[in-house]
């Protein structure tokens, strides 16, 4: 293995290190790795009997060492959403839920292990991020179990949940007078003056490998498949470019079969740069320059793999939905209340997404899909904010008194099975 770099654009190969532009023509650098070597010693049976967390397939993350932070990371439950499949009326329907992340319920904490980790490899002391709120959380997490100094930058309008998620933790947290390309840009300054490592600025190229991770558990959690179909929400435009790559990594090595993935991208519809590329069919995004959206952990108006996000979904045969606020709300309550599974906003947006894209029939109602929930719905409770409960006297009069002049009543048989 080696972490060596390579630019995305031009190919120039340079040594790994906490950089993250091509010095000759300022793309975007990528992780190198040695899929021949890789192939010889990995196989489905090695991975599976390894422990249940996202290191398991440590060989194609981008580490020299094995990983110091974030070690119990991963794995998190692939569901069959039955319940769904019967009420929308489609065939094979599952949930990756991420909302459950160990230890900060996004699938952040992917991304945050593989960069602290190689943090401390370079010799990190501090480290840190520019943050629409899940990173922040954890970077801030991760930081103080691993003992790093933290500086985390934030737009000042992020939800309560997001904000306490992050100060319990201890670190330096800094809200930015701005939106949150403010606060980036800020950052790549920052990376530029001082020796901290700034998880998705200067360890970028890292750090997004941990992506991967979401989309290998997919495919050895449906049994070593590949999906038709997998829906992603869409910020910079990182994640869903990185579950395609790890498609692709595991069909090279020969651990699935190759087929064709389509993929779809969903934003917030008060910020939805990428979503309107895809949707004019062009890769050049246009930012969005005032994002207005309950999707804060997306409002991302100038997304750093935008480009690449949208090639990814036009070149799969995929699409793209902007759900608006009241959509994001509608679907965070139906996949609560049928599937149990409560997620923030974002996931609002993913689910939402799928069901306008399932609507407008570009995914298909027999094929295989995966909805990629990534956050969790305890953290945006104010999109939500729901009418309090009936009080009643601990008596059982007022008890019965409520259920007769309520519609609801007592079950007494199954009304549905799974
Ligand atoms: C919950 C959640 N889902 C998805 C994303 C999008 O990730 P990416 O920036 O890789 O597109 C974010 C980004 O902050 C997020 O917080
Ligand atoms: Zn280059």
């Amino acid at each position: 293995m080696t972490t060596e770099l390579e630019c995305r654009e031009c190919g120039k190969r340079v040594p790994g290190g906490a950089r993250y532009v091509c010095e000759d023509c300022f793309g975007p650098l990528g992780v190198v790795y040695d899929y021949e070597a890789i192939a010889k010693r990995l196989t489905r049976e090695a991975i599976e009997r390894r422990p249940p967390t996202m290191w398991r397939y440590r060989e194609l993350l981008p580490l020299d060492e094995p990983p110091t932070v974030g070690t119990a990371v991963g794995m998190t439950p692939l569901v069959r959403a039955r319940r769904l499949e019967k009420l929308l009326g489609v065939r094979e329907l599952w949930i990756k839920n991420d909302a459950v992340s160990f230890p900060t319920l996004s699938f952040k904490d992917r991304v945050v292990a593989v960069a602290l980790s190689k943090a401390r490899e370079l010799g990190f002391e501090t480290v840190g991020c520019a943050s629409t709120g899940n990173l922040a959380n954890s970077v801030a997490a991760h930081a103080a179990a691993a003992g790093f100094s933290a500086w985390i930058l934030i737009p000042e309008d992020l939800e309560p949940g997001k904000v306490v998620g992050t100060s319990v933790y201890g670190p330096h947290l800094v809200a930015v007078r701005g939106a949150y390309d403010d606060v980036n840009r800020l950052c790549a300054e920052i990376a530029g003056r001082h020796p901290i490592g700034l998880v998705n600025v200067n360890l970028r190229a890292y750090y997004a490998e941990g992506s991967k991770s979401f989309g290998f558990e997919i495919a050895e959690q449906l049994g070593w498949r590949l999906p038709d179909h997998v829906v992603a929400p869409m910020a910079s435009g990182s994640l869903v470019t990185k579950i395609e790559k790890s498609f692709g990594e595991l069909a090279k090595l020969g651990l699935v079969e190759e087929r064709p993935v389509v993929f779809h991208g969903g934003q917030g519809e008060g910020c939805a740069p990428i979503v309107d590329a895809i949707r004019a069919g062009r890769d050049l995004v246009r930012p969005v320059r005032q994002p207005h959206t309950i999707a804060k952990s997306l409002a991302i108006g100038n997304p750093a793999d935008g480009y690449y996000a949208a090639r990814c979904v036009l070149g799969s045969g995929g699409s793209a939905a902007a759900p608006d606020d009241e959509a994001i709300r509608a679907a965070i309550l139906l996949l609560a209340e049928t599937e149990g599974i409560f997620t923030e906003t974002a996931g609002g947006v993913t689910f939402g997404a799928y069901r306008m894209l399932l609507d407008e029939g570009r995914i298909p109602r027999e094929a295989c899909v995966v909805v990629s929930i990534t956050g969790n719905g305890l953290k945006t409770l104010d999109a939500v904010a729901a009418a309090p409960p009936p009080v009643i006297a601990p008596r059982i009069d007022e008890f019965d008194r409520l259920l007769g002049s309520s519609r609801a009543s007592i079950e007494t048989t199954r009304t549905e099975t799974t």
